[in-house]
């Protein structure tokens, strides 16, 4: 599938405006593409009980989920202090839970793109990012 990546980390900055983040100020907006060509987006939501926040991946993944996706082909990812100066990104990968949780629909090769400073952004997989994961397949 040919994959537009500033398209997708585009709709990851867009979805990163809706982020909910009063404690860490951190905020975080995730797209999905799946493998039927929509993109479905997400931003991290924070709750008074700290544990209780869902990150911007988890967000998008369900969302796609919901609407009946089960296969994902890449992910964007846009994170940063709540400034939107370009020089205020960081690369903000998945953290471990979101690896695992995106590894039930990723299809093998599923791209990782990660939004950073100054326009750029860096290429990876879930595979690289997840290696010898635990999958459906394993239950049998
Ligand atoms: N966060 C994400 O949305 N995705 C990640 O993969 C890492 C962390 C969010 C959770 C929390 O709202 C904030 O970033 C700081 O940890």
């Amino acid at each position: 599938m040919q994959i537009d990546k500033e398209l997708l980390i585009e709709k990851a900055l867009e979805a990163r405006k809706m982020s909910y983040s009063p404690y860490s100020h951190f905020q975080v907006g995730a797209a999905i593409l799946t493998e039927s060509g929509k993109i479905y987006t997400g931003a991290n939501i924070e709750n008074a009980s700290y544990g209780a926040t869902i990150c911007a991946e988890r967000t998008a993944a369900v969302k796609a989920i919901f609407e009946g996706e089960r296969l994902f082909a890449a992910i964007a990812i846009a994170g940063s202090p709540e400034r939107t100066a370009e020089e205020d990104f960081v690369y903000s990968y998945p953290c471990g839970i979101c690896r695992q949780f995106l590894r039930e629909f990723a299809l093998p090769d599923m791209a990782v793109y990660i939004k950073g400073p100054e326009n750029e952004i860096k290429e990876t997989t879930l595979s690289e990012l997840l290696p010898d994961s635990f999958g459906p397949e394993h239950l049998g």
